[in-house]
């Protein structure tokens, strides 16, 4: 009887079925942990949502190739410096408002979401909220009226008034502003930030 080589016999698949899912339910765990480490507020690339205290600048990497966002200076929101447990609730609120008024039905987030409005991610940065002095101001009222107080966001349309509280208001552009902080490989594209004196 001809004997079958090691290569094609069962017991040599079997165990090689067996090590390969083994390996690759390693692999899995570990870039789990990985992706999870990198999404984190306070991580390299998304930082800690006490940067709301700081200014945001967003400028050109040369060495990457893309435009970075770059903390600056103190600059509080709202004129008030927030502990990190003070600024990780704001933000937090801002997030819970946002879902609960399903703004990505409508626009985007990080690229997620509709596309009948602008992405979000940088809008803290749009050059439409005038100067960064009265930027934040700008931002709640157009957000408790953005028919009244739109400001030509590059659009035709129409923002409708969602009943948002002012705090709530002020939640949102504090969640705006971190997630302007966030290192997106420069997405999106071609974005021309705010002027910032000084
Ligand atoms: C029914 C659609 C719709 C919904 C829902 C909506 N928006 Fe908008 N939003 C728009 C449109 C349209 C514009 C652009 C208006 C313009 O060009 O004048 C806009 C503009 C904006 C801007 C200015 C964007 C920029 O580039 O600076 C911000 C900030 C904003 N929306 C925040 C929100 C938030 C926060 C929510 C949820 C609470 C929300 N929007 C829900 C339609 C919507």
């Amino acid at each position: 009887m001809a004997s079958t080589s090691w290569w094609s016999s069962e017991n040599f698949w079997r165990k090689t079925a067996i090590g390969v899912t083994t390996l690759m339910l390693v692999v899995l765990i570990v870039l789990t942990f990985h992706s999870v480490s990198v999404i984190t507020a306070g991580s390299q690339r998304v930082p800690a949502y006490s940067a709301i205290n700081q200014r945001v600048d967003y400028r050109f990497d040369t060495k990457r190739n893309v435009m970075v966002p770059v903390l600056g200076e103190e600059a509080p929101l709202f004129g008030k410096v927030l502990t990190a447990e003070e600024a990780e609730a704001l933000v937090t609120k801002g997030k819970l408002t946002i879902q609960a008024k399903n703004c990505i039905n409508c626009h985007t987030l990080l690229g997620n979401g509709s596309y009948y409005a602008p992405d979000l991610t940088k809008a803290w940065l749009d050059p439409a909220w005038g100067s960064a002095a009265v930027r934040e101001q700008l931002m709640v009222n157009f957000l408790l009226d953005p028919t009244t107080n739109a400001r030509g966001f590059g659009s035709n349309r129409r923002m409708p008034k969602l009943g948002i509280t002012e705090e709530e208001a002020r939640a949102i552009v504090a969640f705006l502003k971190w997630m302007s902080t966030i290192d997106t490989n420069g997405f999106p594209n071609n974005y021309k930030s705010i002027q910032q004196e000084g």
